[in-house]
């Protein structure tokens, strides 16, 4: 029996364009298409199977060998550095982390700057570097509602195309990093299927590279 790819896919529109850019490098799974309750998808022709997962999961799936590879933003990775291959930058899912707060909000510097984030250890390595003293305020979602309520100065969160900021009357103060989704591996997987995977990352950074 042929050997299967186990690969973990974010759900949700980025995870549908990567299912494409997989299924151009020939690893189609034609059911995933037609089912969108179903979680786990195989296609023992080509030897795959497919896990749509909760985005910020990829990584823990990858890092623990439940699946051989995976897409996991930038963001995540830095946030929880698991301890994967980041074999490409896939350069889809493009957006940046910045630092948002009130329209008009100036830091005097003066005192403790509160930072309502999901991103704690991003928050917190970006303004050690500055010598800034901040008070991390961790959510889970809807960050941007803090600073308008007083639960926080400013955010640190993931800006696309900015529209929540701005139907929030909220805007940048500061670009941190720019983020993209990667492909990851297992340490392990990677070398037991380095063929398969080799095959796999050779297709996608060619499908990458005619996108720029
Ligand atoms: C992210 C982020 C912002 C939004 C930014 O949330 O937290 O809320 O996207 O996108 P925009 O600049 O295009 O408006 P996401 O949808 O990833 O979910 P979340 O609420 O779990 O953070």
């Amino acid at each position: 029996m042929k050997q299967m790819l186990n690969v973990a896919l974010p759900k949700g529109r980025l995870g549908e364009k990567v299912y494409e850019m997989f299924e151009k490098a020939g690893f189609p799974c034609p059911d995933i298409r037609e089912n969108n309750r179903k979680l786990i998808f195989e296609n023992p022709s080509v030897g795959v199977r497919y896990f749509w997962v909760k985005p910020s999961d990829v990584a823990i799936y990858v890092e623990r060998g439940a699946a051989d590879i995976g897409v996991a933003g930038k963001d995540i990775l830095l946030e929880y550095e698991p301890d994967v291959y980041e074999l490409l930058d896939l350069r889809v899912g493009v957006c940046r982390m910045a630092v948002a707060a009130k329209e008009g909000f100036r830091d005097d510097g003066q005192r403790t700057l509160k930072v309502a984030t999901k991103f704690a250890r991003i928050a917190k390595t970006y303004y050690a570097a500055k010598g800034r003293d901040i008070d991390i305020i961790h959510l889970n979602g809807s960050i941007e509602i803090a600073p308008i309520l007083g639960l926080s100065d400013v955010i640190v969160d993931i800006v696309e195309t900015g529209t929540t900021l701005k139907e929030n009357r909220l805007a940048v103060v500061e670009s941190i990093l720019p983020i993209s989704a990667r492909l990851i591996a297992n340490k392990s997987g990677f070398k037991f299927k380095s063929e398969c995977i080799e095959a796999i990352v050779q297709s996608l950074a060619m499908q990458t590279e005619e996108r720029v």
